[in-house]
């Protein structure tokens, strides 16, 4: 019997949503995930410490008792952000990193921002203190094609904001393309990015062969295979600055289901299963624990964990429930459309 023994992982990208649909999903985390950054993007959006501090709350009273989990909030940028709000996030231990949409650019991303001039008092603050921007790196003008928007943003908005500000620390999250990982593989200092689970295993056939699946959109969409292999590569690779962000984001299914469907992709309760599998299949499983356990933490400067995961390859194919029932309604359950067999020892 085959058995991988790790750190206890953290998710450094995930959306849990609130009401009944945080109450449905929360322990698909926090069964398996000792800490998560959690995304602002609610409705409306996370933008104050005192925002934050409420919804901090809210997903800690969610947490099914006997689970161990702490959330790392974060703040929705807006060109109206108060740098000594933001500074007294951090101060009070509140406060992991600050968030930023282009507006438009996803789901609830109307707040977000349009001119990153205005933005810059607040992101001046930050690097001074030493708090983290995280940025969905995607440009939001019309002319620019959807498989373009990362490859633009990195060349339009990241590299020009980076050289003005040298010492803010960037997480790109959520990158899809070769061209943001060579970015990240050819900078110096202060750029990491996350890589979800699903970004490793579907390229963009798997959205639009066969007819339209909107249980593999997200965004930034997936693309062509090339990109998928050279995640694949930068994941498995060892190297500290690229960690795991599942994005793992739950709409209920009439909100996929529909002529214009919600971009987003359910993860979280089969992420460290397929992980597994990607990794195995990289003959890479001794670097799994980087991925999932040391390089998030060593980045946001906080202590691995020290509990241990241990995870269990069996003869015959697990059973996932296909979807999470929450009070909101089902929520469909990522399928990798292939068979995992690494199991998370309970
Ligand atoms: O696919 C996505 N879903 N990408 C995002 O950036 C946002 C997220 C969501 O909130 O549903
Ligand atoms: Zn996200």
């Amino acid at each position: 019997m085959k058995t991988l023994t790790i750190r206890r992982p953290d998710d450094w990208h995930l959306h849990l949503r609130d009401g009944e649909v945080l109450s449905g999903v929360i322990e698909d985390t926090s069964r398996h995930f000792a800490r998560a950054i959690i995304m602002p993007n609610l409705v409306p959006p996370v933008v104050t410490t005192a925002d934050a501090a409420a919804y901090r709350e809210r997903i800690m009273a969610a947490v099914p008792s006997g689970d161990r989990f702490q959330p790392l909030m974060t703040l929705y940028l807006t060109e109206g952000t108060d740098p000594q709000d933001v500074a007294a996030g951090k101060e009070r231990g509140l406060i992991t990193a600050v968030k930023l949409y282009p507006a438009g650019a996803t789901t609830n991303s109307s707040s977000g921002v349009r001119n990153i001039d205005k933005a810059m008092p607040v992101l001046e603050r930050m690097a001074e203190i030493g708090l983290p921007l995280c940025v969905h790196g995607e440009v939001t003008t019309a002319e620019v094609d959807i498989f373009d928007r990362e490859a633009v943003f990195i060349e339009t908005v990241l590299d020009p904001l980076r050289k003005r500000l040298p010492e803010l620390k960037i997480t790109m999250e959520h990158v899809t393309t070769k061209e943001g990982v060579d970015y990240i593989k050819n900078s110096s200092a202060n750029l990491a990015g996350t890589i979800t689970t699903h970004h490793l295993i579907i390229n963009r056939n798997a959205i639009l062969v066969g007819g339209i699946r909107p249980h593999y959109y997200c965004l930034p969409v997936a693309k062509r295979e090339h990109h998928r292999l050279a995640l694949r590569t930068a994941a498995t690779s060892g190297d500290p600055r690229f960690f795991l962000g599942t994005d793992s984001a739950p709409h209920v299914d009439p909100l996929k289901e529909c002529a214009c469907g919600c971009a987003g992709i359910y993860t979280s309760p089969n992420t460290m299963s397929c992980l597994a599998h990607v990794f195995e299949e990289e003959n890479a499983l001794a670097q799994l624990e980087a991925f999932t356990s040391l390089s998030g933490p060593a980045w946001y400067g906080l202590p691995p964990n020290e509990e241990r995961m241990t995870l269990v390859r069996r003869d015959e194919p697990l059973q996932f429930p296909k979807k999470r029932e929450t009070g909101a309604g089902a929520i469909t359950v990522f399928d990798p459309l292939f068979p995992l067999y690494w199991e998370v020892e309970a």
